[in-house]
């Protein structure tokens, strides 16, 4: 084992499997709880899924019973709150790397699989993937009401981002739970499955994912969230340039190739299906 694989492993499970990067939050005992551990390795799997041109699809999930049940009010609150500011800043400052300032822009796709129980700071996490997938009985709490704490971190603002007003504010002022059936009509995931189809939904759409050029993928990715804080007239500059940043970065050339497909060859239609990659 190189230095770098021994820096996870033990909360927070790597496997690497066709082309999906299945990353698990371990610590079933305690509902996956993100605890100091897991802020640990969770940032040391980020470099290594980055790194792995293997891993070309992220999927975060849960073992056991829970996706995550927040964070860890004994490891992650009272304790660091007993002890050194300067410590308990850098801790809060790994979680946000790991749970939204990377993944928001992590280079590769990545899917929550949101297998189970999901409450308060997995929000973070839950949001900054790309995309979520649910199982229909999996359940869902902003509870920090319940124990006399206001949504913070970033888990207000991201909350504000993907839920309409009228949720947000009922779940964040009542702290009631709800289920992956309501998450989906929420918009909170894209969807909702049943619990024994989840990873095969899961898979399936990592595997359309891998379809599409990486390259455009992540360059599609980070122009939304960009493009959300601007004006239209800024957007509109911004998209340009970043289209043409993309096709001249793009070792593919993906836009030459997909029109070469589709008006020379006539091999494929667009409107269905992405260009063939070895074409
Ligand atoms: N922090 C610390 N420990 C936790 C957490 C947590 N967020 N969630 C669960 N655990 C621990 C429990 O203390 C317990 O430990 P123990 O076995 O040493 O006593 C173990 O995990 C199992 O928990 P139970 O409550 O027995 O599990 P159950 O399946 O009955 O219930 C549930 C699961 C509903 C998730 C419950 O554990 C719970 O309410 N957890 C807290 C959820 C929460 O409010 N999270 C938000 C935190 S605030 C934030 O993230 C910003």
């Amino acid at each position: 084992m190189t230095e770098a694989q021994a820096a996870w492993g033990r909360e927070v499970l790597l496997s690497v499997e066709d082309g999906i990067a299945w990353v698990t939050l371990n610590r079933p005992d305690k509902r996956n709880a993100i605890n100091p551990g897991i802020v640990r390795e969770m940032n040391a799997v980020l470099d290594a899924v980055e790194e792995d041109d293997a891993a070309r699809v992220l999927v975060l999930t849960g073992a056991g019973s829970a996706f995550s049940a927040g964070q860890d009010l004994k490891e992650y609150f009272r304790e660091p709150d007993q002890g050194p500011p300067l410590a308990r800043e850098r801790l809060l400052s790994a979680n946000a790397a790991w749970q939204w300032r990377r993944m928001r822009f992590f280079p590769k796709p990545t899917i929550a699989m949101v297998n189970g129980w999901c409450f308060g700071g997995a929000f973070q996490v839950l949001i900054a993937c790309d995309l979520a997938i649910a199982a229909e009985d999996a359940r869902f709490g902003l509870s920090e009401i319940n124990w006399g704490i206001i949504p913070a971190g970033i888990v207000t603002r991201a909350v504000a981002d993907v839920m309409s007003q009228r949720d947000a504010l009922y779940y964040i002022m009542t702290g009631e739970t709800f289920d992956g059936r309501e998450a989906a009509a929420m918009r909170l995931v894209n969807r909702a499955v049943p619990a024994d189809r989840l990873r095969a939904e899961t898979e399936a759409l990592a595997r359309r994912l891998m379809e599409k050029n990486p390259h455009v993928l992540r360059a599609a990715k980070t122009a939304y969230h960009h493009v959300r804080q601007m004006s239209w007239e800024q957007a509109f500059d911004y998209l340009l340039a970043k289209s043409d940043q993309t096709k001249y970065r793009d070792p593919e050339r993906g836009d030459q190739e997909g029109m070469r497909q589709f008006l020379d060859e006539k091999s494929y239609r667009p409107g269905l299906q992405a260009y063939r990659r070895d074409g």
